[in-house]
């Protein structure tokens, strides 16, 4: 596979993943998923050879989006002596750790492709063994300014950071707000500003904001720092002013250097802006791992040793992705290939058969799964919102592993009462506080998207697979929808196709991210290692219509 691929895969997911809370497996109440994968079978290997096509094109964008091609400014930026936005990540993380990088396709097909990431890599990584949410513009990307994905990704940033409870570091080398775009980007309730409200929110409820100015923070952005617990200031190299020099020049006449304005020296002798002087990217990455030292957040803890790996190979899921997402995919093949040693104590087994739910341990830790398995039903609701409260009432974190066209439909549900079934799950999942991550393996049409998990309903993280789509309806049944009520709309099957499409909900961040099939149980173990316990409060839900 491509470099690109190498650098995500090896780096990024190479070492061993720490988890805290780990309990020693117990086999007893766990019974070995038996696959019932025929990978002789003409439709496996039918079905694998398409999804190795999906994967090839995922990684080729991927790889295009990393290595973009802004040349220019790539080789300026160096001959500056300064490192490019990745390298500074991976020097600032513990050696050898992985870095969990989110949004990586954020703005793609968008701006002429102008946007690569939308000029910010944002993501978790391990600092002194504490993970942190580490945020560093790309100044290869228009001056790292910033258009809509770029601010939308750095807030959900923070609300990752704030959601559990991870410190902050801002590798800050931007030009502010992308001009152009200004009134798409400046005045809103989640625009710029937004950006340093977090901040102080963020620093007040005791989480650290650490920048790192390597570059250059003009204006809004040099509240960047200014707003932070603690800031490194590179020599010669980073500036913070809140007008540069053209500016001062055209409002007061006064001609200064940029350096003379609000360079390193400046702000660490005259300003107090900055704390830390350093005397080039190395340094000041170094600085910040010690700051590090003196935080008092939380550590990763060791695996233990006990740890079962799945009996089942994770690349054989490709087998099992149809090409046509009306075909169900077995969720228990999935549950096998996430669970250590295959292993899962199902709940409710022989009930609402088309939700799957049960506990499984991931790396030790006890996690609540809920997965599709066909329409959502009255029973397959009530039996998703009795496993939720479950889960919430003895702390256990849930997975939702999401394919699903719906919640079904015709005369016999909605007598039965679907929708009041179906809003007992929407409640339950709305209200449940323990740590929820989404994960969606197919479809996610419709209210089946919000009761389960949604992002509407803040699971702490959402991630896709590359086979996956959202929409409300599919394009021929919306063009059906509105022929049936004498609305005629050409084009319409076209537009919902595009719009459901994995690069489209990416690139506006309606995810965090799509991964590998193959790497789903350990970038879940990843993610769950950094969530917080639910908070110490009595469990509380709305009312249920009974
Ligand atoms: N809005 C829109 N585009 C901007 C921009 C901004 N705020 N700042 C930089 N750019 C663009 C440049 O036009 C250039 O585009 P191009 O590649 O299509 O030619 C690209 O970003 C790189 O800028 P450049 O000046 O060539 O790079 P540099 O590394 O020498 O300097 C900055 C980068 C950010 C220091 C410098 O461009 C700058 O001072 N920009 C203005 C910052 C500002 O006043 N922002 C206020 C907004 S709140």
């Amino acid at each position: 596979m491509s470099d690109v691929n190498v650098f995500i895969k090896q780096k990024l997911f190479s070492s061993v993943i720490p988890m805290p809370h780990h309990n020693a497996f117990s086999a007893m109440s766990y019974k070995k998923i038996e696959s019932i994968i025929d990978s002789t079978s003409d439709l496996y290997r039918n079905n694998y050879k398409a999804f190795r096509t999906v994967l090839t094109g995922y990684y080729e964008r991927l790889n295009e989006t990393v290595n973009h091609s802004n040349t220019k400014a790539i080789e300026k930026h160096k001959q500056r002596g300064k490192l490019l936005a990745r390298e500074r990540v991976n020097l600032l993380i513990d050696e050898g750790t992985p870095f969990f990088e989110l949004s990586t396709m954020a703005a793609i097909d968008q701006y002429k492709n102008n946007f690569p990431s939308a000029g910010i890599i944002t993501g978790i990584g391990l600092i002194n063994k504490k993970p942190a949410v580490i945020v560093a513009n790309d100044a290869t990307v228009k001056g790292g300014t910033y258009i809509r994905e770029t601010i939308k990704k750095h807030i959900r940033a923070q609300e990752i950071a704030a959601q559990n409870h991870l410190p902050c570091v801002y590798l800050v080398d931007s030009g502010g707000i992308f001009l152009p775009q200004q009134a798409e980007v400046f005045p809103d309730r989640f625009d710029f500003g937004r950006i340093f409200f977090n901040q102080a929110r963020l620093s007040a409820s005791g989480i650290p904001q650490i920048s790192v100015v390597m570059g250059s923070c003009t204006a809004g952005g040099a509240y960047i720092p200014a707003m932070s617990d603690e800031t490194i200031i590179v020599r010669n190299q980073g500036t913070i002013f809140i007008g540069g020099p053209p500016l001062v020049k055209a409002a007061t006449g006064e001609e200064v250097t940029a350096e003379e304005l609000g360079g390193g020296e400046v702000h660490t002798q005259i300003s107090g802006v900055a704390d830390y002087l350093a005397e080039n990217d190395a340094d000041a990455l170094q600085i910040c791992r010690n700051i590090f030292e003196t935080l008092n957040s939380k550590e990763i803890e060791q695996l233990s040793d006990n740890i079962r790996e799945p009996v089942y190979d994770g690349e054989e899921l490709y087998g099992l992705i149809p090409d046509d997402l009306k075909k169900n995919i077995n969720p228990y093949e999935l549950i096998a290939r996430i669970a250590d040693a295959s292993a899962f104590h199902e709940f409710k087994k022989e009930y609402g058969k088309t939700l799957v739910t049960g506990f499984i341990k991931l790396y030790g830790k006890e996690v609540g799964v809920i997965a599709n398995n066909g329409f959502l039903n009255s029973e397959s609701s009530l039996k998703g919102a009795h496993f939720i409260e479950l889960c919430e009432f003895r702390s256990i974190p849930l997975l939702f592993l999401q394919n699903i066209t719906g919640f079904i439909v015709g005369k016999t549900h909605e007598h039965k009462g679907i929708a009041r079934d179906g809003a007992k799950l929407i409640h339950a999942v709305s209200n449940a506080r323990v740590p929820k991550i989404t994960l969606v393996f197919g479809g996610s049409f419709g209210a089946g998207n919000y009761a389960m998990s949604g992002r509407a309903f803040e699971p702490n993280f959402l991630l896709m697979w590359p086979n996956s789509k959202i929409s409300v309806m599919g394009g021929s049944q919306a063009q059906q929808v509105l022929e049936a009520i004498g609305a005629r709309e050409s084009g319409l099957i076209e537009q919902f196709e595009k719009e459901s499409m994995l690069y489209f909900s990416t690139s506006r961040l309606w995810d965090d991210g799509i991964i590998d099939p193959k790497d789903t149980r350990k970038v879940l173990g990843l993610l769950f290692s950094v969530t917080e316990p639910k908070p110490d409060k009595e469990n509380k839900f709305g009312i249920f219509r009974m």
